[in-house]
């Protein structure tokens, strides 16, 4: 079949599948001959209108993995916003080393639910980004040679396929109907509720730059004061990580219990899974 345009669509709040996406888009474009758009809609502002996807038109779709699902604030976004009459689609999950559960498995019937037609997956290895420890400096550079390799593989696959043979969806490692989130535990073995933490600020350090404000996927850092998350927090860390000064943080007890349990269990290096 004949691809006109690569369409990169992602959520990314601190910049791990925006590098998994792009590096398999790349790929993919270079591999074609044809052109990238990109479609970030992580922040607020980006997430209006409903977006057509030509038929002729390869989707790279990532998110990344929140309690072992697509992350629950914004799936009414993909549902809504990406639409299609047969677009060939590659749902991407990225996530922290400690497994992909069922994130997969719902992008990929989210996907097909809109008039795409998936025609490969990815849960690809990426930072955690509650901690360093867990998969630091992911993806690295073996990472990107495999997604690029898994990109060629893509358009090797969809070169000389018809669009009636489109034959969707992909299988994918997960439970059809989708699981349940998964359920953090403590380092006690309990489960830790955190769902209401939210970041602190040091107020000695913040020079008032609004950076982090700018960053937040909810829009919920108070424009007046960055040191009042006003509105609901998905504990996504694009504040954290963003700040220049390093000036907030997380110290809700149950949270950090959770991220000692992550430590404790999963710093052995996972495998990112591929599926054509
Ligand atoms: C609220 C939350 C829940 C997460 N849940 C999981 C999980 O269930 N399994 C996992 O391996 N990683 C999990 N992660 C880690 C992220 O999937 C991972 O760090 C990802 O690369 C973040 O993408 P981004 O850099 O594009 O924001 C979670 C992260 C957050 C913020
Ligand atoms: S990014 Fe950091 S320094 Fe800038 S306003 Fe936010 S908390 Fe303050
Ligand atoms: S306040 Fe919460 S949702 Fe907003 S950027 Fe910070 S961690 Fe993410």
């Amino acid at each position: 079949m004949k691809i006109s345009k690569i369409r990169a669509i992602y959520i990314s709040p601190t910049g791990n599948v925006k590098t998994v996406v792009r590096t398999i888009a790349e790929k993919t474009a270079k591999l074609l001959d044809v052109p990238v758009k990109e479609d970030d809609f992580t922040l607020p502002d980006s997430r209006s209108g409903i977006r057509k996807v030509p038929a002729d038109e390869l989707v790279i779709f990532g998110v990344p993995v929140y309690a072992g699902r697509v992350p629950n604030k914004f799936l009414p976004f993909i549902q809504q916003l990406y639409k299609s009459d047969g677009a060939p689609a590659v749902p991407v999950v990225c996530f922290g080393n400690r497994n992909f559960d069922n994130a997969l498995i719902e992008l990929r019937n989210e996907l097909e639910n809109n008039g795409f037609r998936t025609v490969a997956g990815a849960g690809a290895v990426t930072e955690h980004v509650f901690s360093d420890a867990l998969a630091p400096g992911r993806p690295d550079a073996k990472d990107i040679r495999l997604l690029e390799d898994f990109a060629s593989d893509i358009v090797g696959k969809i070169k000389n396929m018809e669009p009636s043979q489109l034959s969707a969806p992909i299988a994918v490692r997960g439970d059809d109907p989708v699981g349940p989130y998964y359920k953090p535990l403590g380092i006690d073995g309990k489960p830790a509720v955190f769902l209401k933490a939210k970041p602190k600020t040091k107020e000695t350090l913040c020079i008032k730059c609004g950076i982090c404000i700018k960053s937040c996927p909810m829009g919920s850092i108070s424009e007046q004061n960055p040191s009042n998350i006003s509105g609901i927090c998905i504990k996504c860390h694009a504040c954290v990580k963003k700040c220049p000064q390093k000036a907030k943080y997380f110290d809700d007890p149950a949270f950090i219990s959770h991220v000692k349990m992550l430590e404790a269990n999963y710093t052995k290096a996972s495998k990112t899974e591929l599926f054509l």
